[in-house]
């Protein structure tokens, strides 16, 4: 038989359509494990409070244990009827512990507190698994650093060739804006570590119950510090949901960078045939679909976000049913994430980077160009004739369908005259190779092998302290 919270006042139930509108079991009843917490944190509550006797709480606490299990085990499910997934399971305890018992839980509390609080639990428990599986991705990303040594690859800016720079350091790259993400998760945390539990509908009890002890009960630090703050706002699921959809944009330009380096015109990379699909016609294809799914499904982490935020702008501040949608967007968030991290992190971990392709791509292009520039500098040369006249190097090189270690040592004394010597011009070609290129970038942060182990390994350190 079906139950409403608030048929009192009804001389009707609710029409058909109403309910089809209404219900939200389809998707929240996935935090009945939460509310049962709930429930028995409030069972205590109530018990501190006097209102319930230790019988009477004993007697709840086994309802409670025996409704956790029926859930389990399926034998209990949410009906067409229940409006909601706390609204099945208030069906479910008054069958349990019957009318008298079952029906004083509800004291003191409010859906509304309830829904606060259960989104903040459901939330926090798989921020976790989401750093976690962020962390795992990370690590592929720092394995396959190490491996690629001191390889070198094409840096690009616009996507042209611009400055030679480590494999190691470019992946590192990806692997920084992740360890931020799990950053923002942890800092995240700290604001949603607050119980709403209490407020009640908005106003807090008249009961005597004490928020702080329910608050502790359900591992949150502390309480909200006003009930219909507590009950309205929903800046602790709107933050969630942006770092998720950080989340999924850093995934995206990783995914990019896979989905180039894979074509046959880059040929940088081969991905292991566990991490791609074929074709349904083509039979020579090796599609890149992981990278492309999670390239995709950022935007509808983004979409995830965009909607939360507007359904949350403009609401008048105590609760509104409104408030119910902020549960799909971020559910949808955490079931993507939590499907596409383990599989990136395994596409990441067996890609076969071509260590002498790279290494040959490398300085084409006249990426070397800026260090012909430097090296006039530490010649005496100002910079701004000094960009001159490595321009001009290109400009001949590539007059001449050459790179520019193929210039002659002639070139090198006629472009440079005026600025250096004869004999000193040809000798410009000792900075004409990419592994002297990267060396020479030994500031902090960048390219040069010895600064991009240390990366590698403060990112070590920056993991385990995550
Ligand atoms: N199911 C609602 C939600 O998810 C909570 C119920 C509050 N309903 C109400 N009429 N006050 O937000």
């Amino acid at each position: 038989e079906s139950i409403a919270l608030w048929g009192g006042r009804f001389t009707s139930g609710p029409s058909p359509e109403l309910s089809q509108l209404s219900k939200s079991t389809q998707f929240d009843w996935r935090l009945a494990d939460d509310d049962i917490t709930g429930s028995r944190a409030h069972a205590r509550a109530l018990a501190r409070a006097g209102l319930l006797s230790d019988d009477e709480l004993h007697r709840m606490e086994t309802s409670l244990d025996e409704l956790q299990r029926r859930v389990d085990t399926g034998e209990f499910v949410p009906q067409q009827s229940d409006e909601d997934e706390a609204t099945a399971l208030e069906r479910g305890l008054l069958e349990i512990a019957g009318d008298e018992l079952g029906g004083k839980l509800r004291a003191g509390r409010s859906r509304n507190d309830q829904i606060a609080a259960l989104i903040r639990m459901w939330l926090r428990r798989h921020a976790r698994v989401v750093a976690k599986d962020v962390l795992g991705l990370v690590a592929s990303i720092i394995k396959q650093s190490q491996t690629a040594g001191t390889t070198v690859m094409p840096g690009r800016t616009h996507m042209q060739h611009a400055q030679p720079v480590l494999l190691a350091h470019q992946l590192m790259a990806h692997a920084w804006p992740l360890l931020r993400d799990v950053d923002r998760l942890v800092d995240w945390d700290k604001r949603a570590d607050a119980s709403p539990y209490g407020s009640g509908a908005l106003a807090g009890n008249t009961l005597g119950l004490d928020p702080q002890a329910v608050a502790k009960d359900l591992g949150f630090s502390r309480v909200t510090d006003n009930s219909i703050d507590g009950t309205a706002s929903r800046d602790a699921v709107a933050e969630f949901a942006f770092i998720a959809a950080m989340i999924g944009v850093d995934l995206s330009r990783l995914s990019e960078e896979i989905i180039i380096w894979n074509t046959q015109e880059f040929a940088f990379v081969r991905l292991d045939d566990a991490y791609s699909t074929g074709s349904s016609i083509m039979p020579q294809k090796k599609n890149p679909d992981i990278a492309e799914l999670a390239r995709g499904k950022a935007g509808r982490l983004i979409g995830d976000l965009t909607g939360l935020m507007t359904t949350l702008k403009g609401l008048p501040t105590a609760y509104a049913r409104d408030l119910q949608e902020d549960k799909e967007a971020v559910f949808d968030q955490v079931d993507t994430l939590e499907v596409v991290l383990p599989a990136f992190s395994g596409m990441v971990a067996t890609l076969q980077f071509d260590g002498k392709r790279l290494e040959e791509e490398a300085p084409t292009g006249f990426a070397l160009a800026t260090d012909i520039a430097e090296w006039l500098v530490k010649h005496g040369v100002p910079f701004r004739h000094a960009h001159e006249l490595s321009g001009a190097c290109v400009k001949r090189a590539e007059g001449q369908s050459e790179e520019l270690w193929d210039l002659k040592d002639s070139d090198f004394i006629e472009i440079f005259d005026g600025f250096i010597d004869g004999d000193l011009a040809p000798q410009v070609r000792e900075v004409l190779t990419t592994q002297g290129s990267v060396k020479a970038r030994n500031g902090k942060g960048g390219t040069a092998p010895e600064r991009v182990s240390e990366q590698i390994h403060d990112a070590e350190n920056k993991m385990k302290a995550l």
